[in-house]
């Protein structure tokens, strides 16, 4: 029987739990969220959620991997046997649907990285976005041709993912981690205070900071304050349950969960300064007002952000440094992904990492091909739009009311109170049991009847028939395979840590 991998220090386990928190998310949503969701009263819902969801759901799911001791179908099966499929579920859609489009997003910013130098994109980077890198097609039958320039990165960035995993929890993730996150922090400070002292960023901060508190009456607001809440802290998919599950007996459960989420919101706060500035500038330079240059999320990056670039003195060099810290975000949480259903299958097939990994990133790596098609950015908003509305939000339900109301709650609650220095109460219960399992539904019941209303984005409805109902239908499919597949460990007849 192998030894379970460990971090070798809390610090790298943080950092590793920060790095998949912290991703491409951070940079562009919160701060376009936080502008057109009232600028600093966004702040109260996002705040709520952070405090009433987030923090409560990232401490249950450390305290599953570190009681139960094992990746999310394994430490599920050891709650409850014919619940495993949950668990396989969780890390299949974000390993066979997330991350293989998650890295086509890195991939794009690793070309702006090399494009920035010589500010590529010329004096229209919308066409040149839509048109020309791209070549967007306009349905998601018409795949057209790969695009290569998009193809060699995304080789790239697999083999990136792929040397990291492959060296395993210590020798990969934790050192990768360990390197990448302070380059993070720095690179992302030198943005922050050159951006500060452009002319205009006053503007911009303006724009961002400014409460308008009307705004937070509409419920729309506090939906999406929580479903960022959930994605941004990558909950719902088995990661922070894998990573968990790696920590030695005594570790602050309660103290690494709260430091994780304030490093990740501080961090998108913090970024947004880079984000608005820069903004800023571009309305000043141009005589326009800042609602002309904002754009929604991947037009912020992909458009606006280059067109600033372009107007600034030594807007190469910032730019080339904000596309790195792009990529840098996103690999450290695409490798989070890949490790979720990496130690699912070791944990039940006993499987060998090395190869596996390499199986796996090949596999990966063929999948997101179809990203890199002139159709790519239909198929990947239709997917994306699937995976985070349903399976992440029906993932989070069910684990509230399995751990909730099937288990014995207090036995995780009793764990997390002997290991860590913040104590959990009833109101940590009361929140799993009923609010974050309410919300959550709230949030399904409002995307459900959206859907029904009209198609997503102005689909067809075949385009998201095919494309999202079947990626849910297939992962769930694959999950209750793998689930009932016999176990190739005796792992799963040992219980929690509680009942050595
Ligand atoms: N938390 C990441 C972000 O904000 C997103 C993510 C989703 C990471 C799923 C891992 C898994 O970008």
């Amino acid at each position: 029987m192998r030894k379970r991998e460990q971090w070798k220090s809390q610090i790298g386990f943080l950092l590793a739990a920060v790095g998949s928190a912290i991703g491409l998310g951070n940079i562009w949503r919160f701060s376009y969220m936080a502008y057109t969701y009232g600028g600093g009263a966004f702040l109260i819902p996002y705040l709520t959620a952070l405090f009433t969801a987030g923090i409560p759901l990232l401490i249950l799911e450390f305290a599953i991997g570190h009681e139960r001791i094992g990746s999310a179908p394994l430490a599920y099966a050891k709650i409850r046997k014919n619940w495993e499929w949950l668990g396989w579920w969780a890390v299949t859609f974000v390993m066979f649907g997330i991350v293989l489009y998650y890295v086509v997003i890195i991939a794009w910013c690793l070309n702006y990285f090399i494009m920035s130098f010589s500010l590529d994109w010329g004096a229209d980077p919308n066409t040149f976005f839509f048109e020309k890198f791209l070549a967007v097609s306009g349905s998601a039958s018409k795949m057209g041709q790969i695009r290569t320039p998009i193809f060699f990165a995304l080789i790239i960035i697999w083999f990136i993912n792929w040397a990291v995993v492959y060296r395993g929890v210590q020798k990969g993730i934790e050192l990768a981690n360990k390197i990448f996150m302070p380059m993070l922090f720095v690179l992302t400070a030198v943005l922050v205070f050159w951006s500060l002292n452009l002319e205009g960023a006053s503007e911009g901060i303006k724009a961002y900071l400014t409460p308008d508190f009307s705004k937070i009456m509409n419920p729309k607001v506090w939906i999406d304050a929580y479903s960022q809440i959930f994605f941004t802290l990558s909950l719902g998919f088995g990661i922070m349950i894998a990573y968990a599950s790696y920590l030695p007996e005594k570790s602050d459960i309660t103290k690494n969960a709260v430091l994780t989420a304030f490093l990740n919101s501080g961090y998108s706060l913090f970024a947004g300064f880079a984000v608005f500035s820069v903004l800023g500038f571009m309305a000043h330079a141009q005589q326009k007002a800042i609602s002309d240059v904002v754009s929604q999320s991947i037009g912020l990056a992909f458009v606006a952000y280059p067109k600033a670039l372009s107007l600034m003195p030594g807007g190469n060099l910032f730019g080339a440094i904000f596309f790195f810290c792009l990529v840098v975000a996103g690999v450290s949480s695409s490798v989070s992904i890949i490790e979720a259903f990496t130690s699912a299958m070791v944990d039940k097939f006993n499987l060998n990492r090395k190869t596996l990994v390499s199986v796996i990133s090949i596999l990966g790596f063929l999948g997101s091909i179809v990203f890199t098609t002139q159709a790519g950015l239909i198929w990947l908003d239709i997917v994306d739009h699937f995976l985070t509305n349903y399976g992440l939000v029906v993932v989070g339900i069910a684990e509230c009311i399995l751990v909730g109301w099937l288990f014995d709650i207090y036995i995780l609650q009793k764990h997390v109170n002997r290991v860590s220095s913040i104590k959990l109460g009833r109101v940590w219960v009361g929140l799993i049991r009923y609010f974050v399992p309410g919300m959550l539904a709230i949030m399904l019941f409002g995307a459900l009847k959206a859907e029904v209303t009209k198609p997503y984005s102005g689909y067809s409805w075949a385009a998201i028939g095919l494309i999202g109902v079947n990626w849910i239908v297939l992962t769930v499919l694959v999950a209750v395979v793998l689930a009932t597949r016999p176990w190739r460990t005796e792992q799963n007849k040992k219980g929690g840590r509680s009942e050595k």
